[in-house]
């Protein structure tokens, strides 16, 4: 965590001063500009010893990057974006800051609902939001299998769900999809339920989980992996998952990805980092944040295999990217705040 800090300030001070991103201008080294925060160290460490080809990064956030590569133009150092969410990326390459890529290791790596159709962009790790209850206050058959993010505004649930806070990433996303699915005023109904309910709107998903397991909430929705970290301290949590809409389109998802940068010098070895990334790289990109792999051969740690397998909605990043300001003007039109 010290170091993602250190790294955070080193491109803070890069971007005021002007000066070049990167420590050295060595051609044999690829470099990332990354708004994921984690799990990089490990993997670039990994890819480095493997093929002998180094890995720079830089972290920013997402809009800072998007500038920093705008402005830059040809002139950009990087070879590779990657970012938390498939709306990102997606507004990434819509600027046309990204690169499509032929590859057909890429394309049996990554499940079509997990990359951009125009291949500029590939999900590399998958993170799925949720519902989660406590077992001595809820039988799983309460919940509907179909849709069962909706099926939380039914009145029987009153008194009786916690929720994340509508400035979050993860939130929006989640109600953009709903917007996706159910158009706006059905999407709006929806949240109105969860706030006619008197949902408990909490700022954090680790707060959230720790109140269900306390008895605070029977029911909430948060990331899969909050839930993984918090059983590694303590296994008795009185929280388990329930895959959302098994019976209907899947579950909710969102990806870390990367594609490669439009103007880099560099392009086939920053394709090939990003094909090993989504290969024989997965479990050390994924593992450190308790993530699913996206690609079907590599298999999850054993801690988030134990919440078993389920079907995911494919991706709709241009929905996530697209829909994001109509997300939030309907959760402030619904009093979801
Ligand atoms: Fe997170």
């Amino acid at each position: 965590m010290r170091r993602s800090r250190l790294a955070a300030a080193v491109v803070a001070l890069a971007l005021t001063a002007g000066c070049s991103a990167f420590a050295s201008d060595d051609e044999d080294v690829i470099r990332v500009y990354s708004g994921r925060h984690y799990d990089l160290e490990p993997a670039f460490e990994a890819y480095a010893e493997e093929t002998g080809v180094s890995v720079e990064f830089l972290y920013g956030d997402d809009a800072e990057l998007l500038e920093r590569m705008k402005a830059e133009g040809e002139d950009t150092p990087a070879d590779v974006f990657m970012t938390v969410d498939a709306g990102n990326l997606w507004l990434a390459a819509q600027e046309g800051l990204l690169s499509p890529l032929n590859s057909p290791t890429l394309a049996a790596a990554v499940p079509e609902g997990l990359r951009d159709p125009g291949d500029r962009w590939y999900g590399l790790s998958l993170r799925a939001r949720t519902v989660m209850y406590n077992p001595a206050a809820v039988d799983p058959s309460e919940f509907d299998a179909t849709d069962t993010y909706a099926g939380l505004a039914d009145p029987k649930w009153e008194g009786r769900l916690c929720m994340r806070d509508s400035t979050n990433s993860y939130t929006q996303s989640l109600i953009a999809s709903l917007i996706d699915v159910h158009g706006y005023d059905g999407a709006l109904d929806i949240v109105e339920g969860w706030v006619d309910n008197g949902v408990d709107i909490m700022p954090n998903d680790v707060l959230i989980l720790e109140t269900v397991d306390a008895g605070g909430c029977d029911v909430a929705i948060t990331n899969h992996y909050y839930l993984a970290r918090l059983l590694e301290d303590n296994p008795d949590m009185n929280v388990v998952p329930y895959w959302a809409n098994q019976e209907g389109n899947g579950v909710h998802v969102n990806v870390s990805g990367a594609g490669v940068i439009a103007e880099s010098d560099n392009p086939e070895q920053a394709q090939q980092l990003i094909e090993w990334l989504a290969t024989k790289g997965q479990n050390s990109f994924v593992d450190g944040n308790h993530e699913y792999p996206v690609n079907r051969e590599v298999q999850p740690e054993p801690l988030i295999a134990g919440f078993g397998e389920f079907d995911y909605a494919p991706i709709n990043a241009k929905a996530y990217g697209d829909l994001n300001a109509q997300a939030v003007q309907l959760m402030a039109e619904a009093g979801y705040e």
